[in-house]
């Protein structure tokens, strides 16, 4: 009788696992909001949580979270953004070849705290030049590194000469002279350019910046004390950068499964062009297609694991167990799971194709675990409680449209009857396929126009805080599930987790009801 079961059983027979609830639902497929998770005895606080996640050998972020590979969303700047606050950007792929891989650079070669392109200033210029540039350029600050026209260092143009009185003196009668300017060999930088920046500082008082040249004593960057403290005091901050075993930003780029004029793989422009990725330093390459479980997919990703058998391989995207087990035997160590979840995706309205993503997930999951391989779970997050969902069944989460909206994200800020737009577009969408992604979905670019089957839209986004502020109110709610499951990492996450369907009164009930906001919460249910 059931009055007589044990607490724990009871709580079981209404909240299952993953295995027996997926199952009972087996002819359903459940979405984000179709579910909840139940809490369960904790002894973890929150923000004691560790987002720590392995997606392949070489290949960990100290959260796991990744912006998508879309062109409105992961460029370098974005892909800075993430790995600075410990996860990953995916460098889109509607790009030149040669100039993705001057995005994957500037990623790889970003080091914080260092201003790599410093504003300099000529020692012709008249100090009022400097002045005029200050205030057209709205800059706040007024010292300047002098450099000759080879890039040489001169000097330092230090701001308490930059002045009105001074204006019609030279930069070359006010600098100070190379011999009296600080400096560092760039090569000195290499283990922990912060680290020596700071020890500069602590060791010079009263110098507020250090600037960084190579061999040839041409000008390479700056450190400015004030960025440094900066850094530093943040040290202590919860979201460390996910960096290479070199110190570098991590960084992965997409790739499509090019083909010639004859239909068949582009193996050789594949092969170099991640080859010329690799050399720059990329950490993992996205084979990233609508449908992943398709020979020009699988023939890709041999071609890359053979070619590199130690870069970790992303492919997808799939939703089934049979798509991850091909993927995994052609190669890829982590395998993208979302079909039509995207919040601009149309390919299940187009192609009446494509599973809602809990129960895709779920799905890839028992293939996923018997094969070795990772999952991460692409698409339909709109909320931090999404993400922990997903978490519960995935090693990782792709975003587009969370970040879409932030000032790192590429394009455009717009303004519409006084609000703020950036464009966010799917990869499908005619305008993206148009600019390159066309092979993504099956489709030659010059198809396009004709071709009606778009299966994504243009948007808008309204512009939102910067990654790290969207960030940080997504790692909070992730860590805030994992205290109400008492999990104290993510694999207890994905071990613990147990699951209820929810009902529209249930789901209504999730938001706040029945109540005047005065003051919008920060993510919604709706
Ligand atoms: P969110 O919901 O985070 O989704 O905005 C981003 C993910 O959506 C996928 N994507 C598309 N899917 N048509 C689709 O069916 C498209 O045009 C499209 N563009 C992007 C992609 O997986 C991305 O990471």
């Amino acid at each position: 009788m059931a009055d007589t079961l044990p607490p724990a059983a009871v709580d079981t027979e209404f909240y299952p696992p993953a295995d027996t609830f997926f199952r009972a639902h087996g002819a359903t497929a459940l979405t984000f909001d179709d579910v909840t998770l139940a809490t369960l005895y904790s002894d973890v606080l929150p923000r004691d949580a560790q987002l720590h996640t392995t997606l392949a050998e070489g290949l960990s972020l100290n959260i796991p979270v990744i912006s998508a590979d879309m062109d409105t969303v992961t460029e370098a700047r974005m892909a800075i953004a993430m790995a600075l606050s410990g996860g990953l950007g995916l460098i889109h792929y509607n790009l030149a070849e040669k100039q993705q891989l001057a995005e994957v650079s500037r990623v790889k070669n970003h080091v914080h705290g260092l201003i790599q392109d410093p504003i300099q200033v000529g020692p012709d210029q008249f100090i009022g030049d400097v002045l005029e540039l200050i205030e057209r350029k709205r800059f706040s600050f007024s010292t300047f590194p002098v450099v000759d026209s080879t890039g040489k260092l001169i000097g330092l143009l230090p701001g308490h000469v930059v002045k009105p009185r001074y204006a019609k003196r030279k930069v070359a009668e006010s600098l100070q002279p190379r011999s009296q300017v600080y400096t560092v060999n760039v090569k000195e930088l290499a283990a922990d350019p912060i680290a020596r920046a700071d020890r500069f500082f602590t060791d010079h008082a009263g110098i507020h910046k250090l600037l960084v040249v190579d061999d040839e004593d041409r000008l390479q960057g700056l450190f400015t004390l004030s960025d440094i403290e900066r850094i530093t005091a943040e040290k202590g901050a919860w979201l460390k950068p996910a960096r290479d075993p070199e110190f570098r930003l991590v960084c992965g780029a997409a790739v499509s499964p090019h083909r010639k004029a004859d239909g068949s793989l582009d193996g050789e422009r594949i092969r170099n062009h991640v080859g010329a990725m690799v050399d720059r330093g990329l950490d993992v390459v996205a084979v990233s297609t609508a449908h992943g479980h398709s020979a020009g997919v699988g023939e890709a990703v041999r071609l890359i694991r053979a070619a590199f058998p130690r870069l970790p391989i992303i492919a997808g995207n799939v939703t089934s167990a049979s798509g991850v087990e091909f993927l995994a035997d052609a190669g890829a160590d982590v395998v993208k799971i979302g079909q039509g979840p995207g919040s601009i995706c149309t390919t299940r309205v187009v192609a009446g194709v494509g599973i809602p993503q809990l129960t895709a997930l779920y799905v890839a999951s028992q293939a996923a675990k018997a094969k070795g391989v990772t999952l991460i779970a692409d698409g339909g997050i709109t909320k931090s409680g999404d993400l922990v969902k997903a978490l519960t069944l995935a090693q990782a989460v792709i975003c587009g449209g969370m970040f879409a909206g932030c000032p790192e994200a590429p394009g455009q800020i717009m303004e519409i009857n006084g609000k703020l737009y950036k464009q966010y577009r799917g990869m499908g969408s005619l305008a993206a396929m148009k600019a390159g992604s066309a092979a993504r979905y099956g489709h030659v670019a010059s198809d396009t126009h004709r071709k009606a089957a778009a299966e994504g839209v243009e948007a808008l986004k309204e512009v939102s805080g910067s990654v790290d502020a969207v960030l940080a109110q997504l790692v909070g709610g992730i860590q805030s599930g994992m205290g109400y499951l008492g999990a104290r990492d993510l694999p207890a996450l994905r071990s613990k987790a147990r699951y209820i369907r929810v009902s529209p009164a249930g789901l209504r009930e999730a938001s706040p009801h029945d109540v005047v906001e005065i003051k919008a919460g920060s993510q919604r249910t709706e």
